[in-house]
């Protein structure tokens, strides 16, 4: 019997759903693994659960969650259609920033993730989730704006939708900004990508 991804990535789920690698398991109340379609075409990838969230185990069922949605919406586009993953699983206590032995820890698992669905376009909200992938130090406020080759893939970085209701409008516009663009890549064909998967040997290596 062959694998499929969906099969893959509910067997990598079950595997998280135990995982105590770090020190965010002592104190999580479930493991927000992921959420959407193995066919989606956009992923999203935010910093870590908030207290909802961590109550819940689906990312970005909260205020912010609230706003994400409403940002697809306006492109045209469903939480059904897209999938939502975390930099980190599980909860860091008060919502404090996850640390960089959680990220290290946990990083493996949205490789894997990325890899199974296998989205076109990749949508980092914030700081943790657009530094991590583009493996740099620069702030989400100059990365933001324009789209960034990756893997055969796209990644389109945006503020993280919590910034945008802590700052208001001027961050929203330029969020919405950024999902257009997002919009336009997924829309726009592109060639194949080169068939070996250089990620499987280390995403973020
Ligand atoms: N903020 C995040 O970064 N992720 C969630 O899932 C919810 C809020
Ligand atoms: Fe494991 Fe990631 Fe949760 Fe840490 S945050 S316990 S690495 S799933």
């Amino acid at each position: 019997m062959t694998t499929t991804a969906q099969q893959a990535l509910e067997a990598l789920e079950s595997r998280v759903q135990a995982c105590t690698a770090c020190r965010l398991a002592e104190t999580r109340t479930t493991v927000v693994f992921g959420d959407g379609t193995v066919d989606a075409s956009v992923m999203f990838i935010g910093e870590g659960p908030g207290f909802h969230e961590d109550q819940q185990g689906v990312p970005f069922v909260g205020a912010a969650g609230q706003l994400l949605n409403r940002l697809l919406d306006e492109v045209g586009l469903d939480r059904s259609d897209v999938y939502i993953a975390n930099v980190v699983k599980c909860r860091p206590p008060g919502n404090r920033d996850p640390r960089p032995d959680e990220i290290e820890a946990c990083k493996g698992y949205l490789a894997e993730q990325l890899r199974l669905v296998d989205p076109k376009v990749v949508v980092t909200l914030g700081n943790f989730a657009s530094k991590l992938l583009l493996k740099t130090t620069t702030g989400i406020t100059r990365l933001r704006g324009q789209t960034y080759p990756w893997w055969g893939r796209t990644v389109v970085p945006t503020f993280h939708p919590a910034a945008a209701l802590r700052s208001g409008d001027r961050v929203l516009d330029q969020m919405r900004e950024d999902f257009s663009i997002m919009k336009q890549v997924l829309e726009t064909s592109t060639e194949p990508k080169p068939a070996d998967e250089p990620e499987q040997l280390g995403l973020f290596g």
